[in-house]
């Protein structure tokens, strides 16, 4: 069911998870009206879509903005040198970034491994291959609402260690653009202990807080254990039923929320430009 409220209508693409917004351009600034409805529907969906969307870097910033202080990844080879809020995903670089092919092709929320994980990130598209490269995002409400009721028991109060340095290494192995993280950068993201069950600061619901990316044990537990629990998780966070595939158009922004979603990205034909920039969102301590 479509919803109108002034110019903005509401399209559901996915369940209760992706919604389409039409009838905003971005580029503009937004009456306080406009965003809260857009804030709004941010919460109850967790994923929206814009399409045909033409940004600046200072326009997608600007409205990144609008949801709170921006983020500065640690990976500094990847910012843009005249605006580091925007992350290059990019298999040519841009402007002196150097070039990934693989960044974010593995199951993770943005960041996990900080103190304060990001509130969200909007993905803007510039460049996009034929074929290939969408991007998929899963659902961390529906994955603990819908795991049964002995293994919430078992993972109720549990915490768990997140660290972006493995992730970091295994996918540099895999690309030889990568350049080591320096040990600055590296100090700059000491491992850090989340619940492995969060509450959604503003919406109060209860989502899964473990990721592939960048969770690499549980607190306490021997590590057989550890990686067969959080193994389970995994795979039970990832049931095509709760996925939504995004496949892309340039001038597309995706906004995602980092506190109860997911995401990865898919291989292309890296013979084609692929070009995406990101922005994030600063977020709060996870309870
Ligand atoms: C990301 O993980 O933030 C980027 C995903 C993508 O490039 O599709």
């Amino acid at each position: 069911m479509e919803t109108e409220d002034m110019e903005i209508t509401v399209s559901p693409v996915h369940g209760r998870f992706v919604a389409e917004i039409t009838g905003v351009d971005l580029s503009e600034p937004l009456d306080d009206h406009r965003f809260t409805s857009i804030h709004d529907t941010f919460l109850e969906y967790s994923i929206l879509v814009f399409r045909g969307q033409t940004l600046s870097n200072e326009q997608h910033i600007a409205f990144s903005r609008r949801f709170g202080e921006l983020e500065i990844h640690p990976a500094k080879h990847w910012l843009l040198p005249d605006s580091p809020e925007i992350l290059v995903l990019s298999n040519r670089g841009e402007n002196g970034t150097r070039p990934i092919v693989n960044g974010g092709a593995y199951w993770h929320s943005d960041m996990t491994y900080m103190a304060k994980p990001p509130l969200g990130s909007l993905l803007y598209a510039i460049k996009v291959p034929p074929e290939g490269g969408d991007t998929l995002y899963t659902d961390m409400y529906k994955a603990y609402e819908t795991l049964d009721e002995q293994l919430k028991r078992r993972i109720a109060g549990l915490e768990v260690i997140h660290r972006y340095g493995d992730r970091y290494q295994k996918m540099s192995s895999e690309d030889k653009d990568r350049p080591p993280l320096t040990p600055e950068q590296l100090a700059e993201v000491p491992d850090v202990v989340h619940p492995a069950v969060r509450t959604h600061p503003e919406t109060g619901r209860k989502a899964l807080f473990v990721n592939e990316g960048f969770t690499i044990g549980v607190v306490g537990m021997p590590k057989d254990e550890s990686a067969a629990l959080l193994e389970k998780l995994f795979r039970h966070s990832v049931q095509p039923a709760h996925i939504y595939r995004h496949r892309w158009q340039a001038g597309d922004l995706v906004m995602w929320d980092n506190r109860c979603t997911m995401h990865r990205a898919t291989e292309y034909d890296l013979r084609h430009d692929r070009a995406m920039h990101r922005t994030t969102i600063q977020g709060d301590r996870p309870v």
